[in-house]
């Protein structure tokens, strides 16, 4: 008698079944790390660390690549909760040890969870003026407010303000690389004109 078929017909469904659970497994070790800042399903509740849910897939997985790359500054920041609560660290560490395979896995998962806009203070006169210098300058690349993340270049529209206005300092300080055709835009705001865009930006809830 020929067992090999036999055994084959046997290990198949097991293996199919086996690797994804496995696979599931893993992913949700890293995705608790994550949310030990990041909050419950991506959406953080602390105004340095930004909201990560909903964001697209791509923008996810090559922020996770940038950090890794130490190409972005990390700032410190401490657990907020969870085993770690209190350990400082900084997102380069944080996903230093991070394979592709992981952080592509890491960018599908959030990329499904609803973006959660936060519920910050605003001025709704200066979101006014940050709409219009929005429409003139940023539009094309950061659609309908910014929430589109179909544009791959994250979410402004209910991002939390705080978190933003340091990645505008480092935009401007020439500390985070930016997109070529975004310099020329960000170089003719003045603090005035970043000001007005962050009360627009938090003017989303
Ligand atoms: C110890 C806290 C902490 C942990 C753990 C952590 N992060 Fe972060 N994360 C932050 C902070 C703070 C920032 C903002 C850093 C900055 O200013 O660049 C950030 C930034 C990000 C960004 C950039 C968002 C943007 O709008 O550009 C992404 C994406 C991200 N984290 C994903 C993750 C993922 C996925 C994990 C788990 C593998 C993770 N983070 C683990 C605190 C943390
Ligand atoms: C030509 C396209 C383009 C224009 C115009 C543009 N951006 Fe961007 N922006 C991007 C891309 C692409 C990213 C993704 C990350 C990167 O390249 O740094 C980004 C990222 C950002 C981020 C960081 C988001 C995050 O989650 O970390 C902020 C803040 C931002 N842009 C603000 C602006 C503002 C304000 C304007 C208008 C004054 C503007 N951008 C105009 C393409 C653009």
């Amino acid at each position: 008698m020929n067992l090999q078929p036999t055994v084959l017909a046997l290990i198949t469904p097991l293996l199919v079944a086996v690797i994804p659970v496995a696979f599931a497994a893993d992913t949700a070790g890293l995705i608790a790390d994550c949310e030990a800042c990041h909050g419950k399903n991506g959406a953080s509740t602390d105004p340095m660390v930004p909201t990560i849910a909903g964001y697209s897939a791509y923008y996810l997985a090559e922020s996770l690549l940038i950090y890794k790359e130490k190409a972005r500054p990390c700032p410190q920041i401490k657990y907020l909760t969870g085993a770690k609560k209190g350990t400082s660290t900084t997102m380069c560490e944080a996903v230093a040890h991070l394979s592709e395979e992981q952080s592509n896995a890491i960018g599908e998962h959030y990329a499904e969870k609803p973006f959660v806009r936060a519920k910050q203070a605003f001025d709704p006169a200066l979101a006014k003026i940050g709409s219009g210098l929005h429409e003139l300058h940023c539009t094309k690349c950061h659609e309908d407010g910014g929430s589109s993340p179909d544009d791959d270049a994250g979410i402004l529209a209910g991002q939390w303000t705080p978190f933003l206005d340091v990645q505008m300092t480092e935009y401007l300080e020439g500390k985070r690389p930016m997109d070529e055709k975004m310099k020329p835009k960000m170089e003719v705001l003045k603090p005035e004109d970043v000001k007005a865009l962050l009360h627009f930006y938090a003017s989303f809830q």
